[in-house]
């Protein structure tokens, strides 16, 4: 295993680090073993807290599919959290190499402990990973939320998102799968909670994040990218919300003594916004099998 660290200079890194550098132990008390920070792929009957797990693996095992990764060279992951789905690739599908970015230096730290000599980490941005014709497959699950800021106008988040996809475009062989997947806002009337709640994400927990809106990422991969499957799987990420509220509550004095009061307040308020949102059809979830244009 490989860990580059690059200087990156986006005024997004501390925000995203305020989230993701709360302490390792936490989060695996939080997410369980599986150290998957995403929607999972429950069967019916199935145990909330006693199939995370399985409902984890399970849908890496589908992405993997989606992009025809299995036995291939080299694989991207783009927002890898801790190196759970590039450790899945290159010990169960065959990868010979798997490159997963983060900005956390306590993720990378997590990578290099489950010592997998064919997972590179690099700790950079999206927007400085330059690898024209680098990778067979990519994969971004659920970081994409984090990468264009609320601060910016319409016009300037369309020409983010755009060079987003087009980074993508470069960084893939041609035909090269991509597979993202994204929350995504529904535009509609906003209550006084949700407005109050929205407001709590944006400015304390997530700083500027802007989710986006589909026609962003139709706009942002026209022309780049052939469209093969879009899926909405809002309830697959509420229910994984629901998990690690469920998880957090049973071992919450646990978690307090890990970390503090104040830090187990602000993911239980946050976890359950996001879980109740997408179980309103507020915000979405979609998984989206793209296939590199040219
Ligand atoms: C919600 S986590 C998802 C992690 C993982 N994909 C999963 O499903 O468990 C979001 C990830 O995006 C990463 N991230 C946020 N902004 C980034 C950026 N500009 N470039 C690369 N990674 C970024 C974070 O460090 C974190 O690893």
């Amino acid at each position: 295993m490989t860990t580059i660290a690059s200087h990156t200079a986006e005024p997004e890194v501390d925000a995203v680090r305020h989230h993701y550098e709360v302490g390792n132990e936490f989060y695996r008390l939080l997410l369980g073993p599986s150290m998957m920070y995403s929607g999972g792929y429950w069967e019916r009957g199935e145990g909330l807290v006693g199939a995370l797990d399985v409902a984890q693996e399970r849908k890496l095992d589908v992405f993997a599919d989606l992009a025809h990764a299995a036995g291939k060279n080299r694989v991207l992951d783009i927002g890898c959290g801790w190196g759970t789905f590039v450790h899945r690739l290159t010990t169960k599908h065959g990868v010979r190499e798997a490159v997963g970015l983060t900005l956390s230096r306590t993720q990378a730290a997590y990578i290099a402990d489950l010592g997998n000599p064919a997972i590179t980490t690099r700790v950079e941005s999206w927007s400085e990973h330059h690898a024209p014709g680098a990778y067979d497959a990519a994969f971004c699950v659920n970081a994409l939320e984090h990468f264009v800021p609320s601060s910016l106008p319409p016009k300037e988040r369309t020409k983010r998102y755009r060079f987003f996809f087009q980074q993508v475009h470069e960084a893939l062989v041609p035909d090269g799968r991509f597979v993202l997947h994204t929350m995504t806002a529904e535009a509609q009337p906003i209550g006084r909670k949700i407005l109050a709640d929205l407001k709590f994400l944006q400015r304390s927990e997530f700083t500027g994040m802007h989710i986006p809106h589909l026609h962003e990422l139709a706009a942002g991969s026209e022309g780049l990218f052939e469209v093969v499957e879009l899926v909405n799987e809002r309830e697959a990420f509420a229910r994984a919300c629901r998990a690690w509220l469920a998880r957090l509550a049973k071992r919450r004095d646990e978690a307090v003594a890990l970390e503090n009061e104040e830090v187990v307040a602000r993911f239980e308020r946050y976890l359950d916004i996001f879980a109740y949102t997408l179980e309103d059809r507020f915000f979405n979830n979609f998984r989206l099998t793209l296939t590199r244009k040219g």
